[in-house]
C-alpha cells in the first residue's frame, strides 16, 4: 500500500493521477474527499486531518511507502513530524517527502528555507529512508498573476533581473510517483526542474506569445509588494515569508540550474513554460479570483 499526503495539492495530486490505474493499492489522505479529482480502481480514500491523532493512524495503517507534503506555512514542518511519526509507528519503510530547493535549517535570511530545512530534519531523525524532492518555483504559483494579465497585461513584482527555473508541479509530482514505486530513489535528494532559467521580463514575452497580446514585467519595490500581498489577505508572517523567498532568488542566494531529473526519473522531458501557458491560456486571458484558501500563498 503506498499513501499520498496533500493529494488535493498542486504535487500531491499528480502524484496520485501518475498513479492511478497502477498494478499497487494507493491510499489518499484528504480532509475533504469532494477536492480530490482523482478516482481509480486502485484508489481508496481515508478522509481525515493530519492534525488528528487518529486519522493519521488509520491513513498510515500497512503502508509501505509514504508521499509527504503540506501547504506552504509556518506549520509545514510540524505537520511532516506528525507524519514522519506516526510513519514510524506503524512500520512505513520509505518516505517521499515533498522539501524545496535551498532548504536549510540553519539559513538565516529567508524563514521559508529553514521551515523546509526542519521538514526534511523529521525524517533524517526518524532514521526512515527517505527521498527529498527539492523542486524550484511552481509554473501554477503565475496563476496567481491571471488576473492582472487578463486585466491589465502586467506581471508585477520584486523579482528584478534575476533568473527563475520554474517547474510544473505536476513534473514534480511524477517524480514523487516514481519515487515511491521504486525503493531505489531512497536516499536520494533530487532537484527538481523545469528546462531553462527565465527572468520575469522572459517570462512576460512568452506568456505574450502565448496569449497573443502584450503581457509587460513591472518591477516594483518590496515593500510594494508587501501591500499588495496585505490587499490579497495574506497574514503577515506568510508576508513577510514570502517576500523573503523572493528576495532570496533576486539576489540570487537561491540560483539553481536547470537539472535533468524529470526527464532521467520520469522518461519525459519537463513541461515548458509555453506548454503551460497554452493549457492554461483560458484563465490568462479571463483571469481568475486570486483566493487565499487558508495561510497559503505563492512563493
Ligand atoms: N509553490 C512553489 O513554488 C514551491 C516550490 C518549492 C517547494 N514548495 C513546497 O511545496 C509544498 C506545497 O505543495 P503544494 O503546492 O502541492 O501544496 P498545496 O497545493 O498548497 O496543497 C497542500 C495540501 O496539503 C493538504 N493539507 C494541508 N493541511 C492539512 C492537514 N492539516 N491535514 C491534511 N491535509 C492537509 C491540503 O489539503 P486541503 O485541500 O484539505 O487544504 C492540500 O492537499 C510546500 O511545502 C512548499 O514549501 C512549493
Amino acid at each position: 500500500m503506498l499513501l499520498v499526503t496533500g493529494a488535493t495539492g498542486n504535487v500531491g495530486r499528480a502524484v496520485l493521477a501518475e498513479l492511478a490505474h497502477k498494478p499497487v493499492p494507493v491510499r489518499a489522505l484528504v480532509r475533504d474527499a469532494s477536492r480530490l479529482g482523482v478516482a481509480a480502481e486502485n484508489i481508496e480514500i481515508s478522509t481525515g486531518d493530519i492534525f488528528d491523532d487518529a486519522s493519521l493512524r488509520r491513513a498510515f495503517e500497512g503502508v509501505e511507502a509514504a508521499f509527504l507534503a503540506s501547504a506552504f506555512s509556518p506549520r509545514m514542518a510540524e505537520l511532516h513530524l506528525r507524519c514522519v511519526m506516526a510513519a514510524k509507528a506503524a512500520g512505513v519503510s520509505r518516505i517521499v517527502q515533498l522539501s524545496g530547493v535551498g532548504a536549510d535549517k540553519h539559513v538565516c535570511c529567508a524563514r521559508a528555507l529553514q521551515w523546509l530545512g526542519q521538514i526534511e530534519n523529521t525524517t533524517q531523525e526518524a532514521g526512515i529512508r527517505v527521498t527529498h524532492l527539492r523542486p524550484t518555483f511552481f509554473m501554477q504559483n503565475l496563476l496567481r498573476f491571471a488576473s492582472s494579465i487578463a486585466q491589465q497585461g502586467v506581471i508585477a513584482g520584486p523579482f528584478r533581473s534575476s533568473k527563475w527555473t520554474f517547474v510544473d508541479a505536476r513534473d514534480v509530482g511524477a517524480v514523487g510517483a516514481q519515487a515511491l514505486l521504486n525503493p531505489t530513489h531512497a536516499g536520494q535528494a533530487y532537484t527538481v526542474t523545469g528546462n531553462e532559467s527565465l527572468t520575469y521580463q522572459e517570462v512576460a514575452e512568452r506568456l505574450s506569445k502565448v496569449l497573443g497580446k502584450t503581457i509587460r514585467y513591472t518591477d516594483i519595490t518590496a515593500n510594494e509588494a508587501r501591500g499588495r500581498l496585505q490587499a490579497s489577505g495574506a497574514s503577515p508572517v506568510m508576508i513577510e515569508a514570502t517576500l523573503e523567498m523572493w528576495d532570496a532568488c533576486a539576489s540570487k542566494l537561491i540560483n539553481v540550474a536547470p537539472t535533468n531529473v524529470v526527464k532521467e526519473i520520469t522518461g519525459k522531458e519537463p513541461r515548458t513554460l509555453e506548454e503551460f501557458a497554452t493549457e492554461y491560456k483560458t484563465l490568462f486571458l479571463e483571469g481568475a479570483p486570486f483566493a487565499l484558501e487558508s495561510d497559503e500563498v505563492m512563493r
